[in-house]
């Protein structure tokens, strides 16, 4: 597994994250709007790095608004998938979202999309619902994953 480390990553790693963006989605977010993410302050990207060459590996970007958190987006380089980089990520936003006594981590995902599928099923996100032609792209739905923190199953 590549040695790395999780930290928080501003507008100076933006071609990093756009390379690794546009290798991961068929319809990838724009400079703009990671721009405007970075703008937001309920909005934090986390990135993982190589502890050897420093080389953004992969990232989350998430909403943390009162008591829920909201995954807006999550990929790994094509060529270090399945090394447990996307599982690290998702660790430290548990981890962030339980320190800030969080109600829930919640998020929408294509019903295409299997590895995404496999990992937040690993996490114990369960499907909560769908959002009908969320995608603009291609009109598929959106399933609602959701991870509950604690006991408290009311959504
Ligand atoms: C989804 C994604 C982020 C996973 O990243 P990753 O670093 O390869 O994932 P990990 O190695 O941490 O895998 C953790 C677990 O997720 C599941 N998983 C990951 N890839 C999988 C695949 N191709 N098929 C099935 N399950 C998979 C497995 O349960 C895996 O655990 P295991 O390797 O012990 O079996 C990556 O495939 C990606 O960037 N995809 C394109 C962008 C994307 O779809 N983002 C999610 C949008 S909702």
């Amino acid at each position: 597994m590549t040695n790395h480390e999780i930290i928080a990553i501003d507008a100076s790693r933006l071609e990093e994250i756009l390379a690794i963006e546009t290798l991961s989605f068929g319809s990838p977010w724009s400079s703009a709007a990671f721009e405007g993410e970075f703008s937001q302050p309920h909005s934090f990207t986390y990135g993982v790095v190589s502890t050897t060459d420093h080389k953004l590996l992969g990232y989350i970007v998430f909403w943390l608004v009162e008591d829920e958190v909201h995954i807006l987006n999550l990929a790994v380089h094509p060529a270090f998938r399945r090394e447990g980089l996307a599982n690290a990520l998702l660790t430290h936003l548990v981890d962030l979202s339980q320190k800030a006594m969080c109600r829930m981590v919640f998020l929408e995902v294509r019903p295409s999309n299997r590895p995404a599928l496999g990992l937040y099923e690993s996490f114990g996100f369960v499907r909560v619902g769908i959002r009908p032609n969320y995608y603009t792209d291609t009109k598929e739905d959106a399933l609602l994953y959701t991870l509950f923190m604690e006991d408290d199953n009311e959504y």
